[in-house]
């Protein structure tokens, strides 16, 4: 019974680590990035996520974050979340690293999260440095398409997230590594495994001894290197894992 075997790993894990991806917040509502209904199967990442194109016209970059800004900032955390938190809290995971930026693990109680693709709660004008909240620009992109600085009026506003071409948080990386070296079961939850640096993460913990256990709603490519492999929902999963870990 795989969850019953991922529930027994967690619960000995001398340091549990966690890494997640789009697929956890899933079922709070947010649209992943591949797989059905993938916002990529929508758009061209790099036509409207990368630094090129943001800097050639914020206009187009912020439309698309208009859409995908008022779903995940209405967004609440949904049992998966909920279930690292509490593995967390249990002492069952040293820590969260997570290739989202909606902020949903912090909400659901997790305090060790560390975001290798920065956080879209804040935006930055990248001409004065000043930042405001996500949620304010929000309300003001009906009237103001690309919003502007409200500091020195610049357009080149952007929220806090790592675009394609842009350099990752260096201590977020960092950090994350250092403890993909020292954990001894790597849990990777809602994440498609394509993007790195980020899949660096589970494969480091695997290469220094790690036993990795993979949920997610379809195959991946780390599942061959797994100890346990369950295709699911987080959802559902994560509780059920919580569950048996309680006991
Ligand atoms: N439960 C578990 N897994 C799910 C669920 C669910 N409810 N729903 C979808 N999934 C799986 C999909 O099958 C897919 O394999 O989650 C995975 C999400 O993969 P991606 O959309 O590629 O998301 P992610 O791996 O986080 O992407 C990495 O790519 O575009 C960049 O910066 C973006 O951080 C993102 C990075
Ligand atoms: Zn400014």
């Amino acid at each position: 019974m795989t969850v019953r075997r991922a529930a027994e790993l967690l619960a000995t894990a001398r340091q549990g680590l966690a890494l997640t991806g789009a697929g956890v917040s899933a079922e709070s509502g947010i649209p992943t990035f591949r797989g059905e209904g993938g916002l990529w199967t929508k758009y061209d990442p790099v036509k409207v996520s990368s630094i090129e194109s943001f800097l050639a016209d914020p206009a187009a970059y912020w439309r698309v974050s208009k859409e995908r800004g008022s779903i995940a900032l209405a967004a609440r955390p949904n049992p998966g979340h909920e279930a690292l938190a509490a593995m967390e809290a249990a002492g069952r995971l040293a820590a969260i690293v997570t290739q989202n930026t909606d902020g949903l693990h912090q909400d659901s109680g997790s305090t060790h999260v560390i975001e290798l693709h920065g956080s879209g709660r804040m935006v930055q004008c990248l001409e004065c440095g000043s930042r405001e909240a996500r949620a304010d620009v929000q309300r003001r992109l009906d009237t103001e398409m690309p919003p502007h600085c409200r500091s020195c009026g610049s357009i080149f506003l952007k929220p806090t997230v790592v675009l394609f071409g842009e350099p990752m948080p260096a201590a977020a990386l960092n950090e994350a590594f250092e403890l993909a070296r020292q954990t001894d079961v790597m849990l990777v939850v809602g994440s498609s495994l394509v993007v790195y640096p980020a899949a660096e993460v589970p494969l480091l913990a695997v290469q220094s001894g790690a036993l990795m256990i993979v949920v997610n709603a379809e195959p991946t490519p780390f599942d061959r290197f797994a100890e346990v492999v369950i295709h699911g929902r987080s959802g559902e999963v994560l509780p059920e894992i919580g569950r048996l870990i309680s006991g």
